[in-house]
Parts: C-alpha cells; sequence; structure tokens
C-alpha cells in the first residue's frame, strides 16, 4: 500500500493547477489519469492554441445553480494571476477577441509549463491508471487500481465533464460524487452546436459553410457573435455561447441583421437606386447565398426598391431582426466543449472546495456545476478552483 498526502485525480487543467499548490505546501502530491499524456484537453483547445483565459473573466460570465460560489475562488486565483505565470515563462500570447488570450504558438506551451511547475514541487505523476474502486476509513482514502492499492488523506477529484469521450473523458467524478452521497445536479453538453429539425435540414443544409454576424438569443439571454450554417445544424461562436442557455424545445432568435441599420439603408437606396432589386440591396448586408434562401422561404418578395412603403421596409427589417429556429437538439458531447450541471456547489465549500459532508474529498474544475462561457472563462474556472483547493488538501 503506497502512502500519500494528496492523490489528485485528473491530470488536466484544474488537477494539475491543484497538486502543484499542494506540493508546494509540501504536501507528497500523486496525480493519476487514465491518459497516455497529460493536458490532452489543453493541448487541443483553441484549435491547438489554447484559449487559456480571458482579461474580463469575473462571476457574470459562470452558469451555475448558485451563481455566487464561483465567487471567491475567482477573486483568490484571478486571470492576471495567470497572466503573470505565463508571462514568467516567457510564453508568448495575444487577445484575438472579447478578452479572449490565446498562446501564439503552442498550447504545448502551457502544457510544458505546468509540466515544469510540477516537476518543481516535486508533483508526482501516475498515467494510464484505470481505478477500480475508491473507500474511506479511519480518515484516509483507498484509491485502487489493478496493480496497486494506495492511500491518501485527501482526494481530489478533477476528472472533468463528459465531453470528447474519445478523449478519456468519463463520469468518475459524478459517480464518486454520488457514491459518498454528494448531489449531482442534470448533466448536459454545452457550448455545443444546435442540430436541424428533419425539415428544417431539407431546407438549410444547401447553405451549409455560409457565415455571418448575429445575435442569438434564448431564454432572454444574448449573445452578439458569428454564426455559421452547418450540414447538421448552426455552430459558431454565437451558437455555443446560447447552446448553454438554450433547452429542448425552446426557440432561438437570431437577428441576421445585427449591428445594421438596415432601415436607413434601404431607405437611402431606394432614393439612389429605385429600379435596383432588393434582393441586390439585401446582399450588401447578408451573404448571397442567405438572401436566395430568404427569398425561397418567401421571407421577402423581390421587386424593385420604389415599390418598397416604409411600412413594409419595417416589416422586412423586423423579420430579419427576429429570425426563429427551433432547433432539434444538440451535437451531444462527441462535439460538446463543456458538461453543464454536476457536482452541486451546496454539497462543497466555495472557500476550499472540499465536500462540507466528508472530509479530505475535494472537487475542482469541470466536475463541479461551473460552467463558462465560451472563450477562456473554463480554464480560468480549472486554475482558480485547483488553485484554491491547493491551499487546502
Ligand atoms: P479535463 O477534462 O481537462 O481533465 C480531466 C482529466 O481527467 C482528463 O485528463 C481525463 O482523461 C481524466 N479522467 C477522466 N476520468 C478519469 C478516470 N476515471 N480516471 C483517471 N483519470 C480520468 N476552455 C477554455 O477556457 N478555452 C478553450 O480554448 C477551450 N477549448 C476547448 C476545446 C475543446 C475541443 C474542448 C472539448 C474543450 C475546450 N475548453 C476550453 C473547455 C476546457 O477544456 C475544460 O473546461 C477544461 O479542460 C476542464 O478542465 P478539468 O481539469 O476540469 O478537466
Amino acid at each position: 500500500m503506497q502512502q500519500w498526502d494528496v492523490i489528485v485525480v485528473g491530470a488536466g487543467a484544474a488537477g494539475l493547477f491543484c497538486a502543484i499548490e499542494a506540493a508546494k505546501r509540501g504536501r507528497k502530491t500523486l496525480v493519476l489519469d487514465n491518459g497516455k499524456r497529460i493536458g490532452r484537453k489543453i493541448l487541443m483547445s483553441g484549435g491547438g492554441r489554447c484559449n487559456f483565459t480571458n482579461i474580463y473573466a469575473s462571476p457574470a460570465n459562470y452558469l451555475s445553480q448558485n451563481r455566487h460560489f464561483c465567487k471567491s475562488a475567482l477573486s483568490r486565483y484571478t486571470q492576471w494571476d495567470f497572466i503573470a505565470l505565463v508571462q514568467q515563462y516567457g510564453i508568448a500570447y495575444h487577445e484575438k477577441t472579447l478578452g479572449q488570450l490565446f498562446c501564439d504558438d503552442s498550447a504545448k506551451d502551457i502544457v510544458e509549463m505546468l509540466q515544469q511547475e510540477c516537476d518543481k514541487a516535486g508533483v508526482q505523476i501516475a498515467l494510464q491508471q484505470e481505478i477500480t474502486t475508491v473507500s474511506y476509513q479511519d480518515g484516509q482514502y483507498q484509491v485502487v487500481t489493478p496493480q496497486l492499492s494506495r492511500q491518501c488523506q485527501s482526494l481530489v477529484i478533477a476528472s472533468g465533464g463528459l465531453s470528447l469521450p474519445n478523449l478519456g473523458a468519463t463520469a468518475f467524478g459524478y459517480q464518486l460524487a454520488e457514491q459518498f452521497g454528494l448531489k449531482v445536479l442534470p448533466l448536459r453538453a454545452g457550448l455545443v452546436p444546435l442540430t436541424w429539425q428533419p425539415a428544417d435540414k431539407a431546407v438549410f443544409e444547401e447553405i451549409s459553410g455560409v457565415s455571418l454576424p448575429v445575435t442569438a438569443e434564448a431564454n432572454e439571454v444574448l449573445f452578439p457573435e458569428d454564426m455559421l450554417f452547418t450540414h447538421r445544424g448552426l455552430s459558431g461562436p454565437a451558437i455555443l455561447q446560447i447552446s448553454n442557455y438554450w433547452q429542448p424545445g425552446d426557440e432561438l432568435t437570431i437577428n441576421l441583421v445585427a449591428g445594421q441599420d438596415l432601415t436607413t439603408l434601404l431607405t437611402e437606396l431606394q432614393q439612389q437606386h429605385p429600379a435596383q432589386e432588393l434582393k441586390t440591396a439585401l446582399s450588401r448586408v447578408l451573404p448571397k447565398r442567405l438572401v436566395e434562401k430568404l427569398l425561397e422561404l418567401n421571407v421577402f418578395q423581390n421587386q424593385p426598391l420604389k415599390a418598397l412603403n416604409p411600412k413594409s421596409i419595417e416589416r422586412l427589417v423586423d423579420s430579419l431582426q427576429h429570425y426563429i429556429f427551433k432547433p432539434n437538439g444538440t451535437e451531444g458531447y462527441r462535439t460538446a466543449e463543456v458538461t453543464l450541471g454536476g457536482v452541486d456547489t451546496d454539497e462543497l465549500s466555495s472557500k476550499t472546495m472540499e465536500a462540507k459532508k466528508q472530509p479530505g474529498l475535494y472537487f475542482i474544475g469541470e466536475v463541479v456545476d461551473v460552467t463558462g462561457w465560451l472563450g477562456g472563462y473554463n480554464f480560468q474556472w480549472a486554475w482558480s478552483s485547483g488553485w484554491v483547493a491547493g491551499q487546502y488538501c
């Protein structure tokens, strides 16, 4: 039986960060992971460049049944703390858009930084470990794999969510929470493309590849970003963001002319080019293939601009500003970036991430019911929650 102070399950962003902090405090710390290498999601994140944080990260960017829970961790280890670490390692980065920070070069830089921090602090890492049972006796956790039994005082669960099952995602963390009597809130795929109803698929798959800036709205939440038509449905940042707020059966309201003053444009064009066709005028503000599709769907009738009047312009603008889609569902965990729901935050201390009714058991990162928007917020939660747990475990 090997004896450890701390065992962390999951060598992702949260687990590694927690282990580094625990080991810095002199705790004998081991990280167990079922994969062949550490930080696999970090490596593939942000298109290989890892959107590692967001300069605007604040509790308002997170979904959770208890919206206050994330405040403590986010304020104790902030985006500025992580940026300082990245700078200390000389990793070049840039702001892409909306405060999203990406590596200039490769996500590998972040993983190498974490590996070096682990080495410096003395964290041990064991890969390709399949945990068969976990039990608790006399203030110690027994963590058993086919090869070995290990014992620890503090057990930290950082096993992530269900997205990308082919990358090692398992329900381990949720099952372990339930084993110890902790409530797990319903899980669903988040930051995920939405799929067509069969009838819409037949109509819209022809324009797959078309992308445009929109605002996407569901349940009174609104995101202004780009939307992409795909063979399967709708994607792009605006859709991934709104997918966190969309529930099956809900409608999605899309402003196809977001940020454009279409009323003024059409009124001016009407005066300058009265014989111009409406579809030509609309092609100035919308992708041509989408305009053709909207015409086919009778969203507007093609006619010379001179045939329009203020009322018909108003009606047209309104229909383009409030275009309704009723998605069938989501693409699910196969393509989702995150899992919504998870270990109920009521079960955990927001200061330490320790389970209130199970001493020495901690949950951090995505396995907890805290989910960020798209844009570096989820990694920031992993760093922040990992860091705070590392101060106590
Ligand atoms: P994470 O999933 O990273 O790590 C969990 C680890 O536990 C994994 O290594 C897994 O193999 C291991 N594990 C699972 N079950 C186990 C078991 N039974 N035994 C042992 N080990 C087990 N976020 C962001 O902020 N910016 C971005 O650019 C992106 N980009 C992005 C792209 C893609 C394609 C995805 C899928 C996700 C993102 N994300 C993101 C989200 C981000 O990757 C995610 O929120 C964090 O990785 C969560 O960190 P965790 O450490 O909690 O889990």
